[in-house]
């Protein structure tokens, strides 16, 4: 007994009291009991509570937990009936929270072994609030408000009953025709792969049994973004120094920030479907990673390895799925109709069936479904709050990269007499939310035209689409939005590609701003009125004849649900932009693939080698031609480079000073550079690091990025902004092993991949 205790029952007169303070007391546990977050089961806990479990199952019930169905086109009654018999493990695209409720209560009380259904759903960039697609997500290089922005996510989708997103979607690309750059974070690995930390982790929340914790699926594995031409679905040859020193990059870093889950992919991968890939998915995923997750296949890729010709029927896909390690089967009944007959036959072993339930069951344990199988339809609440709507804006801020400020042509003052708003995405709700919405709504969004308006008020707002959307041909409007510009002080033209352009299925041969958008510029261009272009688009544009046209250049992706306000922060300069692009901008679909840290050639074009097409002489066989490696047409460079972007205010870098010139193949270096800001304003600027490992047992790019930092700088502040370089960063698979070679490296810290200042250190 304690003393506090001894005082009260001593105390006659205070006995009452005391009975008080113990029926506080009882009240408090019993409530901690219930508002408590449960612990964390412990891994042995959860491998004994498998165990048991799949020791109870019957073949049925397994082959129902690797089975993962869409019921759209499913009565209630069928939905229920395949729930009560355990038939399927885990629905997709099935929502409201009563509706889930009621689907669980017959799982966890009608199902012979009661085990939860697991609901997942892609939330891409955001479920009701809606974020920049995650290609403008990254160009924010900044993981922590992804991280954020993720986070948000969870906590909406969570409350509707979704525990497991497909997402994050990490493929590496070089290829912007490919629909699906808009998912994506770029072609870095070294980026991507902090975002794709960063990603896992928003999503799944600090605790997965919190009702908030969402499961991440790591997608799709692997190779996906290398589709040939970027035709989506085409087939993918990787060499295997790609596979591992790029591509593979992000998803090991998925996979280290505790991604619950990975996707196989539609791909074929060096003549191999990756969803029937044994080399990925066991030897590299599962061996050399030690993956204990669960890998889910892609939509109907176990089927459509028929298609690719490597299956003759859906019982040999269903067999080359399961040995190759994909435990559950989304959207396909391969699993469904032929896993019995094909242990039956001896060609899938029991092992094989039990290992991949044990993965799924493994997953529903750390989620707390067994516990915790409902939603708490109290959490709806959490839709749209105002806080994530800023956060989305702040998001959308920070994703925009100013491409070209002619003059300081922006920022606009808010005390502008009139603006003329023009194009097809000034005021398109839908749009700008861009690619892979199920959930978010236009009503919700806030267009540009909105967000202007409240700035200057609409008395100021000269409005005149002139295109009704992106891809239209009639200049029926141009004469009106023409007219808009000419009484106006400047023009905000709104151009850049409908939602729909981007995305699954949406590839295109040719980049550029589609329909006449270029023409309807190049009228207002004439009006000789400040041209300040806007860019919403899914992918990076060719847009080198709009860049010339205009006076100042804004892209800013699909920015989702408060692009407008965002943009509208922008333009009148409550903030300064400060994205940088995560991939390269190409002149045109004929310089593709073009990504900054490709190899060397034997012959690398510099300005000087670069003969340009019009400076040929007609009927000249003497010309010189500079034998370099370089496009007539295009030359040698991009139109920007990875990493670029303006600012309103410019950045001088400075004192750049290593830790030493040399190191071992166990050090590691400091690395240090002043950034000032030589400005009015202050800014946030985004300091890179890159390195080139001269000379290597293979090839090796001529610049790799290792680091990069935001940082916000006051105006005439500068920072000493410091970065580590362990040589382990340094490593690289040269075709059969991973190796840090002794050598010479060069280093730049600068504001892009073009730019920065140089020095030098040595492997010993
Ligand atoms: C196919 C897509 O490739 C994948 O990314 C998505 O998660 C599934 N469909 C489910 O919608």
């Amino acid at each position: 007994m304690n003393d506090v205790m001894v005082y009260f029952i001593h105390k006659k007169a205070n006995l009452q009291l005391f009975k008080l303070f113990c029926i506080v007391i009882s009240v408090v546990v019993f409530l901690s009991t219930f508002s408590c977050k449960q612990p964390e089961p412990n891994k042995n806990d959860i491998e004994s509570r498998v165990n048991s479990l799949l020791s109870k199952m019957t073949l049925d019930e397994k082959i129902g937990q690797m089975s993962q169905i869409d019921p759209s086109y499913m009565t209630g009654d069928q939905i229920k009936k395949i729930v009560s018999e355990g038939k399927y493990g885990s629905f997709l695209n099935i929502f409201g929270v009563e509706k889930i409720n009621a689907l669980q209560k017959i799982a966890v009380e009608k199902s012979r072994l009661k085990i939860p259904l697991i609901i997942g759903r892609d939330v891409i960039h955001g479920y009701r609030t809606i974020f920049p697609i995650p290609l403008g997500m990254a160009a924010t290089w900044n993981p922590e408000i992804v991280k954020k922005a993720f986070r948000i996510s969870s906590v909406e989708a969570s409350s509707q009953g979704i525990r497991w997103t497909f997402a994050p979607m990490i493929d590496i690309t070089w290829d912007p025709r490919w629909g699906r750059v808009a998912e994506g974070c770029g072609e870095d690995p070294y980026l991507a792969s902090a975002l794709a930390k960063a990603m896992v982790e928003g999503i799944q929340g600090d605790k997965l049994t919190d009702p908030t914790a969402v499961a991440a699926c790591a997608k799709h594995f692997v190779g996906y973004g290398f589709v040939e031409g970027g035709r989506d679905y085409n087939t993918t040859y990787i060499s295997e120094p790609v596979l591992r020193n790029v591509v593979l990059k992000p998803f090991k870093a998925a996979k280290d920030a505790g991604a619950l889950t990975f996707m196989s992919a539609f791909n074929d991968l060096n003549g191999v479907p990756t969803s029937g890939n044994e080399f990925t998915l066991r030897q590299i995923l599962r061996k050399e990673w030690k993956y204990d997750g669960m890998v889910v296949s892609d939509w109907g890729s176990i089927s459509e390895m028929i298609n690719h010709g490597y299956c003759a029927n859906e019982k040999e896909a269903a067999l080359k799925a399961i040995t190759a390690g994909v435990d559950m089967e989304m959207s396909g009944s391969t699993y469904v109709k032929h896993l019995k007959s094909l242990m039956d036959e001896e060609k899938v072993s029991q092992a094989m069936i039990d290992e991949a339930v044990k993965n799924i069951l493994r997953l529903k344990f750390k989620l707390g479904l067994f516990e915790n199988p409902y939603v708490d339809p109290q959490a709806e609440k959490e839709i749209l709050a105002p806080e994530f709507l800023d956060h989305a804006r702040t998001v959308a801020r920070q994703s925009a990269v100013l491409l070209k400020n002619d003059m300081n042509t922006l920022p606009l003052s808010a005390s502008i007499s009139s603006v003329a708003v023009i194009g097809p995405l000034a005021d398109a709700p839908r749009d700008q939310l861009g690619t892979w919405v199920f959930d978010g709504k236009a009503e919700n969004s806030v267009t540009p035209l909105t967000a202007i308006k409240e700035v200057l008020g609409g008395a100021k707002v000269n409005f005149a689409a002139g295109l009704k959307y992106s891809r239209d041909k009639s200049k029926t409007g141009f004469a009106e939005a023409i007219a808009a510009a000419k009484k106006s002080q400047a023009i905000l033209f709104f151009a850049g590609e409908e939602w729909i352009l981007s995305g699954e299925g949406q590839s295109r041969g040719e980049i550029n701003l589609p329909g006449v958008q270029e023409e309807l510029i190049e009228e207002l261009a004439k009006t000789g009125k400040p041209l300040i272009v806007v860019v919403m688009a899914g992918r990076p544009l060719a847009i080198g004849n709009v860049v010339r046209k205009s006076n100042a250049l804004l892209y800013a992706f699909h920015g989702g649900s408060m692009a407008g306000p965002a943009l509208a922060d922008l333009i009148f300069g409550k903030e300064s932009p400060s994205g940088k692009l995560p991939i390269t901008f190409v002149k045109g679909s004929g310089q593709i693939p073009f990504y900054y840290y490709h190899n060397n050639t034997g012959r690398p074009a510099t300005a000087k080698s670069w003969t340009p097409l019009d400076s040929i002489p007609v009927i000249n066989s003497q010309a010189s031609l500079g034998y370099k490696s370089f496009y007539l047409d295009y030359g040698y460079k991009p139109l920007f480079p990875f990493g670029f972007g303006l600012s309103y205010t410019t950045f001088k870098y400075s004192d750049l000073v290593l830790s030493s010139t040399e190191m071992t193949n166990k050090g590691r270096l400091t690395v240090k550079a002043s950034v000032l800001n030589n400005g009015n304003m202050d800014a946030d600027e985004i300091v890179q690091l890159y390195i080139r490992d001269r000379v290597g047992s293979i090839t090796r790019p001529v610049k790799e990025l290792k680091g990069f930092r935001r940082v916000h700088l006051k105006s005439r502040e500068t920072v000493s902004v410091t970065f580590e370089l362990p040589a382990s960063a340094l490593e690289f698979f040269n075709g059969k092993e991973n190796v840090i070679e002794p050598g010479e490296f060069d280093i730049w810290i600068g504001p892009n991949s073009d730019e920065g200042l140089h020095s030098e250190f040595a492997i010993k």
